[in-house]
């Protein structure tokens, strides 16, 4: 009897015990690991000589395009966008966000003195005497790629400036962007692209590396211009990044096509539609980033009085389950240059005059589930829309059908599909 007992009690502590090491050690407390290069803020950065301040503004006294343009761009707002605010406070303000949101120590209220077996939870922190409130609102500013040790560094060696210059060959590559835009996984995560892993999937496939192209091909368009007032004319880039809040550049990376089969239906008939998404445009997986991010294909059915005959809408995106550990059920967004077909069949009745497929594509931020919980439990302010429509054409269902197919094949785009299917 005794020996009993203590087979249960033992039995019990152990479990506690597990369940008390599984919460402490093992669960994630954010949903990537750490890794040397973003575990830390950007040292401390005093203003380079000849200059009066590091602030954006006072770079923009003499780079003035340059200035209005980031002054555009997320990069700008990396810190007060609304969607960053609600997530940060959702878990729970905690301090690694700020190595990519705001990442120089000037911007940081708190210094990182010690991360115990590089858990982010237990990090032992102080505050930062030096902390600039007003620059932490300057997000990825200036300095966090150009200012290192009192030299300003960029793409050129021959520059003639009020401030020290060194050359850094990185300005032209994708390093410059790798260190924010690639996380690793932590412990009890279990996904082949870590979340915001953009990096991941450009390396992960042959197309833009062999094809020249790094991430500020697409995201900062070339420009010859005076890179400072009163300077030569030189080949720079536009301080743009333009991404998945745009709708211009959401509809650059995707093409679509739309066929059916039977081309000419009578009545009577099974119409199979397909329409044909491929990313044509982007370096890396669509959607990428933050994993909230889905497109949807829809095709819809309407009569004359728009009343609704049939549906069908399908996902393309990732579906993580976050707790208690973070498995990846599945991810099935297109690699560059990479096709899916959607499909919908559809019985075409014997009165089919004044019929209409209508197939749409739209891009989410995320879904009105996510964005009302967000207002609700972490005030979410973001007023401007979180979804777009960057695809949509409606084909009458008697009569010219075919015609309106193959209308609907001028995306030039189409024909540069090389993994998977050709279309057409
Ligand atoms: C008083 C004017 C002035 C201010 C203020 C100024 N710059 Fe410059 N900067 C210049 C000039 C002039 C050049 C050289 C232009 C040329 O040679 O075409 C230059 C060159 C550069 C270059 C190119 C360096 C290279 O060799 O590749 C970068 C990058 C740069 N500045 C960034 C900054 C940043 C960031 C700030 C603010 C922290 C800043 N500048 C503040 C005038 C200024
Ligand atoms: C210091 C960290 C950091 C560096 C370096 C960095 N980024 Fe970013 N980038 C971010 C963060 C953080 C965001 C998201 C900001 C937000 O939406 O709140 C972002 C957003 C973006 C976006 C998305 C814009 C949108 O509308 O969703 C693009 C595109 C982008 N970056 C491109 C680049 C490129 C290209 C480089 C290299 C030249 C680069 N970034 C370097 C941190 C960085
Ligand atoms: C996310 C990183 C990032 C931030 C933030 C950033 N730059 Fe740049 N900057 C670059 C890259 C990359 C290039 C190289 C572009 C190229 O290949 O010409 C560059 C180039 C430059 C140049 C040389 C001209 C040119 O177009 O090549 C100047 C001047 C410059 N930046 C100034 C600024 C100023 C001023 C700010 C803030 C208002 C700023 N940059 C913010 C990444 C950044
Ligand atoms: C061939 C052009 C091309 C190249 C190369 C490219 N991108 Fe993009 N990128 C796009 C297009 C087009 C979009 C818009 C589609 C989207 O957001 O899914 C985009 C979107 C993004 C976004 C927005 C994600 C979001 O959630 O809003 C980020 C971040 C980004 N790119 C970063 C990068 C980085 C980092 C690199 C280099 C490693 C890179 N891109 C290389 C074309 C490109
Ligand atoms: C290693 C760098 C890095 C760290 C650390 C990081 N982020 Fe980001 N974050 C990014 C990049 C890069 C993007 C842009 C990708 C995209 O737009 O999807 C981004 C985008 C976001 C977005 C989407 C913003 C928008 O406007 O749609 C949110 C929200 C966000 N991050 C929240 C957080 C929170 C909360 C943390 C801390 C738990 C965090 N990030 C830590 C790099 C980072």
């Amino acid at each position: 009897m005794r020996r009993a007992w203590t087979i249960i009690l033992g039995s019990l502590a152990v479990a506690a015990g597990l369940v008390y090491f599984f919460y402490t050690e093992v669960r994630p407390a954010v949903i990537f690991g750490l890794r040397s290069d973003y575990a830390r803020p950007i040292a401390y950065q005093p203003t380079p000589e000849g200059i009066g301040s590091l602030r954006a503004e006072s770079c923009g006294t003499c780079h003035r395009e340059i200035y209005e343009e980031w002054k555009t761009s997320i990069h700008a707002h990396a810190f007060d966008d609304p969607f960053f605010q609600a997530y940060w406070k959702k878990d729970g303000n905690i301090w690694v966000c700020l190595n990519c949101h705001t990442p120089l120590e000037n911007q940081q209220p708190t210094l990182i003195k010690e991360i115990p077996r590089n858990r982010v939870e237990k990090a032992v922190q102080e505050p930062n005497p030096r902390y600039d409130r007003e620059y932490q609102q300057e997000s990825i500013t200036c300095a966090a790629c150009h200012v290192r040790e009192g030299v300003i560094l960029g793409p050129f060696d021959d520059s003639v400036a009020p401030h020290p210059t060194r050359f850094d060959p990185a300005f032209r590559t994708t390093e410059v962007c790798y260190r924010c835009h690639s996380v690793v996984s932590g412990p009890a995560q279990f996904y082949r692209f870590g979340p915001c892993g953009t990096y991941a999937e450009y390396e992960d496939k042959y197309f833009m590396k062999e094809r020249g192209m790094i991430c500020q091909s697409c995201h900062m368009p070339e420009v010859e211009r005076p890179i400072a007032e009163g300077g030569p004319i030189r080949q720079g880039r536009r301080h743009l990044w333009r991404g998945g809040h745009d709708p211009d550049m959401i509809k650059r990376a995707v093409a679509v096509q739309v066929q059916a089969d039977p081309p000419a239906p009578k009545a009577g008939d099974h119409v199979r539609f397909t329409l044909t998404l491929i990313n044509a445009g982007a370096g890396h997986k669509i959607p990428t980033g933050d994993p909230d991010r889905h497109f949807t294909v829809e095709f819809v059915v309407l009569d004359g009085e728009a009343k609704v005959l049939a549906q069908k809408s399908q996902t393309m995106g990732r579906w993580i389950l976050w707790q208690p550990v973070i498995v990846e059920v599945y991810d099935d967004r297109l690699m560059p240059l990479a096709s899916r077909d959607y499909t919908f069949s559809y019985l075409l009745p014997a009165e089919a005059s004044g019929l209409t497929l209508k197939t749409r594509v739209r891009y989410h931020i995320l879904t009105d589930a996510q964005h009302n919980a967000l207002k609700k439990e972490y005030g979410l302010t973001a007023e401007d829309p979180y979804a777009f429509t960057i695809y949509e054409r409606d084909y009458p269902l008697s009569g010219n059908l075919a015609a309106a197919l193959r209308q609907g094949e001028h995306d030039p785009r189409l024909a540069c599909a090389v993994d998977g299917r050709r279309p057409g």
